[in-house]
């Protein structure tokens, strides 16, 4: 018996989907722009080493990850595209980097003199240049910024500047205003940097959001993160319909008990729930331990295709709903995904939790097995 699936509660990805979704952007995108899969945060919770395989040969051309440890997770499995390290690495762990072909983004000048004194071992490091236009979060915000490491990129000759680029904090939105202006800030300093710079450089500004919605304003790559994984990065980019997207990630679990109980019984910690009448009531083994949070009381789950609500508080391993009917222990119960016709989607989730799409996988931690399907 395989041993992570000893208890019957599992996620199920659909590799197919993530085909599809990276086919379905590339036939949004002109034939010049690449796309760049991410797969930081164990991909988006799908898995990275596995998403990235199938991405890559899906027609994605490199990765990008948060962290460099998510980099050297890939290179430990084998993958040998390549990655970009999206965060702010320390200085000092620059010379990891180049020895495992990895590329840093980088926006200080201080960083890049204490990587410049480092001891790269003869290897090269490839860097991209995060330039803030808006987002104010990491990244360069002036020319003057932008002379100041040019000028010290000069006389380093194991590092390269491969690349620069940008991330907007509005393409989800109804209103586009910020966003172009965001644009506008990035052209002006690109043509800055290209009156400074001669090197050849690959430029990319778009997320998921801005290459649906303006695919040939994107330069030579995205940075496709959600809708690979086949949810949209908002409710406003998914009714635009620009792009058709098959959600990835469903969420499995089986019925562990199954019991009667009167009107007037309770269920679980804090009595939150008593029965109106006598009920049906099943336990699954998934709590707030497997990132299945208390704010999911009250959610449904199906069991047989109908939609079947979580009565009284999760627990820490067991969540507890209330049937329409006795049904076997074992029987199969989907908390996220399709079941005989009906379907919760991820959004919906996060509708529940007042939150976004994109929180929902990550959430859900490495307690439940990811199994793979289209393999
Ligand atoms: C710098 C950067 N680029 C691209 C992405 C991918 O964005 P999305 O998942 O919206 O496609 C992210 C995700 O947060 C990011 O931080």
């Amino acid at each position: 018996m395989n041993r992570a699936l000893i208890r019957p509660t599992w996620a199920e990805i659909d590799l197919e989907a993530i085909t599809h979704n990276i086919k379905a952007m590339i036939q949004r995108l002109p034939e010049r722009t690449e796309i760049i899969a991410v797969v930081k945060a164990n991909g988006y919770g799908h898995g990275s080493v596995q998403v990235a395989k199938r991405a890559l040969e899906s027609g994605a051309t490199s990765l990008a990850v948060a962290l460099l440890e998510e980099a050297l997770e890939l290179r430990e499995a084998g993958i040998d595209a390549p990655i970009l390290v999206l965060g702010w690495v320390p200085p000092e762990a620059a010379a990891i980097a180049s020895k495992h072909h990895i590329s840093l983004t980088f926006f200080q000048k201080d960083w890049l003199d204490q990587v410049s004194r480092l001891d790269l071992n003869g290897e090269t490091l490839q860097l991209h240049l995060k330039i803030d236009t808006g987002m104010g979060r990491i990244g360069i915000r002036t020319n003057e910024e932008l002379r100041e490491i040019l000028y010290a990129l000069n006389d380093k000759p194991s590092i390269y500047l491969t690349g620069v680029y940008t991330h907007f904090a509005t393409a989800d939105a109804q209103n586009l205003t910020y966003f172009h202006k965001q644009r506008e800030r990035f052209s002006k300093m690109l043509a800055e940097l290209k009156e400074l710079w001669s090197g050849e450089v690959a430029i990319h500004i778009g997320n998921s959001a801005s290459a649906i919605r303006l695919p040939e304003g994107m330069y030579d790559f995205v940075r496709y993160g959600i809708s690979m994984y086949g949810l949209y990065p908002s409710q406003v980019v998914k009714e635009e319909q620009a792009i058709n997207l098959k959600q990835a990630f469903s969420l499995h679990s089986r019925l562990a008990h199954v019991k009667q109980i009167e009107a007037g019984d309770a269920v679980s910690y804090g009595l939150t729930y008593s029965a109106e009448k006598t009920e049906w009531i099943g336990t699954i083994p998934i709590g707030y331990g497997d990132g299945w949070i208390r704010k999911f009381q009250g959610f449904s789950v199906l069991v047989d295709g109908k939609r079947q609500p979580i009565v009284g508080r999760i627990c820490m391993d067991q969540t507890m709903i209330r049937l329409d009917r006795e049904y076997p222990v074992g029987t199969k119960v989907t908390l996220l995904g399709s079941q005989n016709g009906s379907f919760i989607s991820m959004d919906e989730a996060a509708s529940y939790l007042d939150t976004i799409n994109y929180e929902i996988p990550c959430l859900l931690n490495e307690r439940i097995p990811r199994i793979y399907k289209g393999r």
